[in-house]
């Protein structure tokens, strides 16, 4: 690890310090990296850190920074550091218990707002709830619509409380322990269900510090089962909702035509696989056969 070391308390000396440790760790565009992180960290815009690199930063603030370089360069995401990550144009707080909001689940909802009625009650389950940026965004932009959200992980569950609080959908949204639909299976009163399941085999490659601080629930299915979170979702959705009900689901590259098999055989139509913002085949949106 590169120890970082200001030469001075200016803004200019911060800069200088975290361009020389992002330099040696090998990160493309260290200069815009090291704008980018002294700008969130003190909390400003970067025209305004690059109109005054002469003032003088809190001896806090520098301690501060130094911490973030060197998580940043070990390979911690950026999102945990700053303990927020934006989402669909709203703000999610995240950490190490839940996953950081990926833009490309951005078109499942955008998927979803698509397919779902907006002008009456809909009642959605979203499964591996996590950070609650799947439920929540929908919540939000749905406002007749009321939630589930259900995780196996009850640390997860804190921070999906959290922003389930601070996005005022408390009164709309509860949140269950339990494993997939387990706890909701026999109900048979849901609209959607959207779920972003965990779909990695332990071994596939992943972007740098996504194994190391994200949480393993989060990502990994045991060796050779990552279609087994669908097959379980698709056996338990199929009781809980309504005809003509939808199920979206969150899929890895390359497995999108499997899913759609394995919902297709599961007696769901399919309706549409859609692509993410770097063109891959990312949501699979199904529908419950109408009574
Ligand atoms: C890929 S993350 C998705 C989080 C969030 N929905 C998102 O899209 O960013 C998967 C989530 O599923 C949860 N999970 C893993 N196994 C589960 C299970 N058997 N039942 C319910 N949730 C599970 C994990 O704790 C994690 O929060």
């Amino acid at each position: 690890m590169n120890q970082i070391h200001f030469e001075g308390p200016r803004r200019q000396d911060l800069f200088d310090a975290a361009l020389r440790v992002l330099t040696a760790a090998d990160f493309e565009d260290p200069p815009w990296l090291a704008r980018h992180l002294l700008s969130r960290c003190l909390g400003i815009t970067r025209a305004a850190l690059q109109m005054d690199l002469q003032q003088e930063v809190p001896a806090g603030d520098q301690q501060r920074f130094a911490d973030w370089v060197q998580r940043f360069a070990a390979g911690e995401p950026l999102a945990y550091l700053e303990g927020s990550c934006g989402f669909y144009g709203r703000e999610f707080q995240v950490d190490a218990r839940v996953l950081v909001p990926r833009a490309d689940s951005e078109c499942l909802i955008e998927a979803a707002l698509e397919h779902l009625p907006h002008d009456r009650e809909l009642r959605i389950a979203d499964v591996g709830v996590g950070s609650g940026c799947l439920l929540l965004t929908l919540l939000a932009e749905l406002p007749q619509a009321l939630g589930t959200g259900v995780d196996l992980s009850p640390d997860a569950l804190q921070v999906t409380a959290q922003n389930r609080d601070a996005l005022q959908l408390s009164d709309r949204c509860e949140l269950l322990q339990g494993s997939w639909l387990g706890p909701l299976v026999g109900e048979q009163t849901f609209d959607v269900v959207i779920s972003n399941p965990p779909y990695i085999e332990p071994g596939e490659e992943l972007g740098p510090g996504v194994a190391e601080y994200e949480p393993p629930m989060a990502l990994f299915t045991e060796p050779g089962a990552a279609l087994e979170p669908y097959s379980a979702i698709l056996k338990q959705a199929q009781d809980l909702l309504k005809p003509g009900g939808w199920l979206i689901f969150e899929v890895g590259a390359g497995r999108d035509e499997a899913v759609k098999q394995a919902g297709m055989a599961a007696g769901f139509h399919w309706l549409e696989t859609r692509k993410d913002l770097g063109g891959v085949p990312r949501a699979v949106v199904l529908r419950q056969v109408q009574a």
